[in-house]
């Protein structure tokens, strides 16, 4: 079968080719400036060897989604995966030899980061039977495998390095050949960088990127000054797959086109300040995102338990000597505010806390019946969450918005719902940190994923980097607060 595959011309408008069979053996760098034509190289790469082999891209801009309308490429929207999800997705693109675009565009960065390295780990780990060959493009892959540690949190870059790792220098065995573009050759790991043969270097202004890139194309130094003259989808190649000696070629065209953002200048339109004013405001609330479904129904058996614990008494009659079950309920209510006040409570285990609990309710004469855990961590939940001072039926709307969550995320989510209520923003992050039992700021944002996931929270991001949580379901009783 022919594996070669034109990339562009050369200078004198010969075509250069690009042996994609030894490229699946030796791999490929390409390093530009942000506008250099890496993207648009990829998607020729991509585009012209579709037929010859399996490919999978990872796509941090959401520029190559068009190569599904023109190649048939399956678009994967990684924020519409839960991790387990991706490595399972993953898995079966290599049992089934899918042609994948793995689209980060929705997810914030570290999220990003994160799930592309989870969807590689799971192509990584197939099975031997599926070690089909394949290129995997990672575009930007500075941020998958940055050289310094940067501001994502510790345990995400060592997950990244890894996996960018494996697909570099371990992944040749298993089929998988690495195609990594970066604008810095100076911000991507050097193990991530070394382990490609092939080389495509575009326009770049910083020395040090400029002399890395020289090196690597073997230049002399004096001659790297030709890297910053390069002009836009000019690149210079290296490598077995390309050529024995650096090669200028210019990028040929493509079929599926990026997201096309007009460039250039273009003057405003032609409209009067007020119009344009009207034409902004025109029916804007009807162009406003809907409000989010109502959650469903509360189901009847806990309403009624609800009606029975508000008017108690009138289903069940003590013996005169017990307290009433108001006065247990009250008692016990008594305790877990206390416990629930004190400091450091929420971070110890949940069996430790129902022994102190036990304890003090059989101490305490006004409780006939202390709980058993599975009520005392739900009570205990609501109580951490201070719903006391709102109103009771606001109170009760909250409490049944949280039914089916389990007990260890449902005091977060009260708090969560109490602050929307209250007309906040979002809750106060140390009294989310403190019921939640943790001030890892990963792992309280994972929670809030959970809840957006699981349609609890909508979170909106707003300009300015601020953000509004909504809590659906809510909105009819605090509307007009
Ligand atoms: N070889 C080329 N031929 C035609 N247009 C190109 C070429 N290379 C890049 N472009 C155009 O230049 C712009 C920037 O290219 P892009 O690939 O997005 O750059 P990068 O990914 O390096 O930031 C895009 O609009 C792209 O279509
Ligand atoms: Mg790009």
């Amino acid at each position: 079968m022919r594996s070669d595959i034109i990339i562009g011309q050369a200078a004198d408008g010969s075509d250069i080719p690009v042996d994609i069979e030894e490229l699946l053996a030796s791999r490929l760098l390409v390093q530009g400036n942000s506008g250099s034509g890496k993207s648009h190289l990829l998607r020729r790469l991509l585009e012209e060897s579709a037929k010859l082999v399996q490919q999978v891209v990872i796509d941090p801009e959401g520029d190559f989604a068009s190569l599904s309308d023109h190649f048939g490429h399956v678009l994967i929207d990684g924020a519409s995966y839960s991790p387990a999800e991706i490595e399972a997705l993953a898995l079966r693109i290599r049992e089934h030899r899918a042609s994948v675009v793995l689209s980060l565009e929705g997810l914030e960065v570290e999220q990003q980061i994160r799930c592309a390295a989870q969807f590689l780990n799971g192509l990584f780990d197939a099975p031997r039977d599926h070690w089909f060959p394949a290129l995997v493009v990672v575009d930007e892959a500075q941020m998958f495998a940055p050289s310094v540690a940067g501001e994502i949190g510790e345990d995400t870059r060592r997950l990244t390095l890894s996996a960018m790792t494996n697909l570099m220098c371990r992944g040749r065995k298993r089929g998988l050949a690495g195609i990594v573009a970066t604008q810095r050759l100076a911000k991507l790991a050097k193990n991530v960088a070394a382990e490609a043969s092939n080389f495509l270097m575009g326009r770049t202004f910083l020395d040090i990127d400029m002399q890395r890139a020289a090196d690597l194309l073997g230049m002399e130094r004096r001659q790297a000054e030709r890297i910053r003259d390069l002009e836009r989808g000019h690149f210079l190649g290296l490598g077995p797959a390309i050529s024995r000696r650096p090669l200028a070629v210019k990028i040929g065209p493509v079929q599926s086109g990026p997201r096309t953002v007009e460039s250039g200048l273009l003057p405003p339109p032609d409209v009067e300040a007020a119009d344009m004013e009207a034409l902004l405001h025109e029916e804007l609330a009807v162009a406003a995102p809907p409000a989010p479904p109502p959650p469903p129904p509360r189901p009847v058996a806990d309403v009624a338990e609800h009606i029975e614990r508000a008017a108690p008494g009138v289903a069940t009659a003590e013996p005169a000597d017990m307290p009433s079950h108001t006065e247990s309920q009250q008692a016990i209510d008594r305790i877990l505010s206390q416990m629930a006040q004190e400091d450091g409570a929420t971070f110890r285990s949940p069996s430790r806390l129902y022994q102190d609990f036990a304890t003090r309710c059989r101490q305490d004469p006004g409780v006939a019946i202390p709980l058993d855990l599975t009520e005392f961590r739900r009570r205990f939940a609501i109580a951490s969450a201070s719903l006391d001072h709102l109103d009771p039926a606001l109170r009760a709307q909250i409490e049944s918005l949280g039914t089916n969550l389990s007990d260890d995320v449902l005091a977060p989510f009260l708090v969560i719902a109490r602050a929307a209520a209250e007309g906040l923003d979002e809750p106060d992050e140390e009294e989310l940190a403190r019921v939640y039992g943790s001030s890892s700021t990963g792992r309280i944002r994972r929670l809030l994923d959970h809840f957006e996931r699981s349609g609890h929270i909508v979170v909106r991001n707003e300009f300015g980097g601020g953000r509004r949580i909504f809590v659906p379901g809510l909105e009819e009783v605090t509307a007009g607060r």
